[in-house]
C-alpha cells in the first residue's frame, strides 16, 4: 500500500467536540484547549462556529474565544459560517479560513441548516465572494457522505453532486465528513473518489466520526488513495446536535500514534497532545476518548 509521506491533521476539538457538550465550558476553558493544541504542533485548529445561538448555543461565546486566542505565526484558526451573517460576524475575528457546511443528504441539510441542499448552495455562493474579497480561504464541509440519520446509505453520486456544486461556487478546499461514523472503508473511498472527481488530492479532506469505531480503519483505506489532510478531534470529541447517536471524531492521540508508527511526519508532539486531551476531559469530568491516550496516561502511573 503506498502512503502519503506527510499527512496534516486538522484538531476540530474545540468546534466539533464542545458544539455538543450538554454542560457549558468556558470561554476560557476553549481559549485554554487551542493553547494547547498548538504547543502540541497543531498547525490547523477549528476554532467555533459563527452559528445561530439558539440552534448551538455552545458556540454563542465564538467572537470572545476568537479574541482570546494568542496566535502562533504558522497556525490556521477556522470558523464555520452558515450564512452571510455567520460570515459578517466571523470576519471581525480574522478566521484565517471559514467553513460552509453542506450535505449529500436534503433530510441532514434541512435539520441541520434549515434549508435544502441547492439553497444551502444559494447561500454559501455570496459567503464565498465576500470571504475571498478578504483574502479568506474557504473549506466546504459534505456532511452525510455515507450514511443520514434520517435517510439511511447515502450513494456517492451525491457526494459527487455537491462536490461539483462547491466547485462551481468557488470553494476552495472540500472535506468528506462520515458525520455519524457508519462509513466502512470500501464506502467511504467511493465518497472520497466521488469528491476527487472534482478537486484534487490537495485540496480534499476526510472527516470520519467514529461511532462505530471505523474511523481509523477508514483514515488509512482513503490515505491509500492519496488522501494527506483529515480532521481529527483531540480526546476523540464530537458529534453534532443534529446528528443524534453520532459520537465524537476520530481521536487526534489515535490517528498521531498511528502515523508516527507509519513513520509518516505529522510535526505533532504525542505527548503534549495526550496533555491536551487530559485537560480538556478533566474539565468534562470524563476520560478521554482514545486508546492511545488512555495507553499513554496508564503508562505514566507509578
Ligand atoms: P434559520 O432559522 O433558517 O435562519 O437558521 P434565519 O436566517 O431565518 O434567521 C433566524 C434567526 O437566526 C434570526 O434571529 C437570525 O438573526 C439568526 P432572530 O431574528 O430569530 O433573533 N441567525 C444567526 N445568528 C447568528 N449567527 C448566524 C445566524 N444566522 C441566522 N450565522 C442557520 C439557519 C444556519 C442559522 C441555523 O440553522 C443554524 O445556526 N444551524 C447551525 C447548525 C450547526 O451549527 N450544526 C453543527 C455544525 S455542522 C457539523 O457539526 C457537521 C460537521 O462537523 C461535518 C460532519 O461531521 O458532518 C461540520
Ligand atoms: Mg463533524
Amino acid at each position: 500500500m503506498k502512503l502519503p509521506s506527510r499527512v496534516q491533521l486538522t484538531d476540530v476539538g474545540p468546534r466539533d467536540g464542545l458544539q455538543n457538550e450538554k454542560s457549558p465550558v468556558p470561554a476560557a476553558v476553549k481559549v485554554e484547549l487551542v493553547h494547547r493544541l498548538q504547543a502540541a504542533g497543531l498547525q490547523r485548529i477549528e476554532v467555533t462556529s459563527f452559528v445561530s445561538p439558539k440552534w448551538v448555543p455552545q458556540m454563542a461565546d465564538n467572537a470572545e474565544v476568537m479574541a482570546g486566542i494568542q496566535r502562533q505565526p504558522g497556525v490556521r484558526y477556522s470558523v464555520l459560517t452558515p450564512n452571510l451573517q455567520g460570515f459578517g460576524q466571523a470576519a471581525a475575528s480574522q478566521p484565517d479560513e471559514i467553513v460552509v457546511f453542506g450535505a449529500a443528504s436534503e433530510a441532514f441539510s434541512q435539520r441541520n441548516i434549515n434549508c435544502s441542499i441547492a439553497e444551502s448552495i444559494e447561500r454559501f455562493r455570496p459567503v464565498v465572494a465576500a470571504a475571498h474579497q478578504q483574502g479568506i480561504s474557504v473549506r466546504g464541509a459534505i456532511s452525510c457522505a455515507v450514511g443520514c440519520p434520517y435517510e439511511g446509505d447515502v450513494p456517492p453520486e451525491r457526494v459527487g453532486l455537491v462536490a461539483r456544486l462547491m466547485r462551481d461556487i468557488g470553494v476552495d478546499h472540500i472535506y468528506v465528513a462520515d458525520t455519524i461514523g457508519v462509513g466502512t472503508p470500501r464506502k467511504v473511498q467511493a465518497a472520497m473518489e466521488a469528491a476527487l472527481a472534482h478537486y484534487d488530492l490537495d485540496h480534499t479532506a476526510g472527516h470520519f466520526h467514529d461511532t462505530y469505531g471505523q474511523a481509523l480503519a477508514n483514515t488509512l483505506a482513503t490515505m491509500a488513495l492519496g488522501v494527506w489532510q483529515f480532521d481529527t478531534s483531540v480526546a476523540g470529541l464530537g458529534g453534532c446536535p443534529y446528528a443524534k447517536g453520532a459520537t465524537g471524531n476520530v481521536a487526534s492521540e489515535d490517528v498521531v500514534f498511528m502515523l508516527h508508527g507509519l513513520g509518516i511526519d505529522t510535526g505533532i508532539d504525542l505527548d503534549a497532545l495526550v496533555d491536551a486531551g487530559r485537560f480538556i476531559s478533566d474539565f468534562l469530568q470524563r476520560p478521554p476518548n482514545s486508546r492511545a491516550a488512555t495507553a499513554r496516561l496508564n503508562q505514566r502511573k507509578p
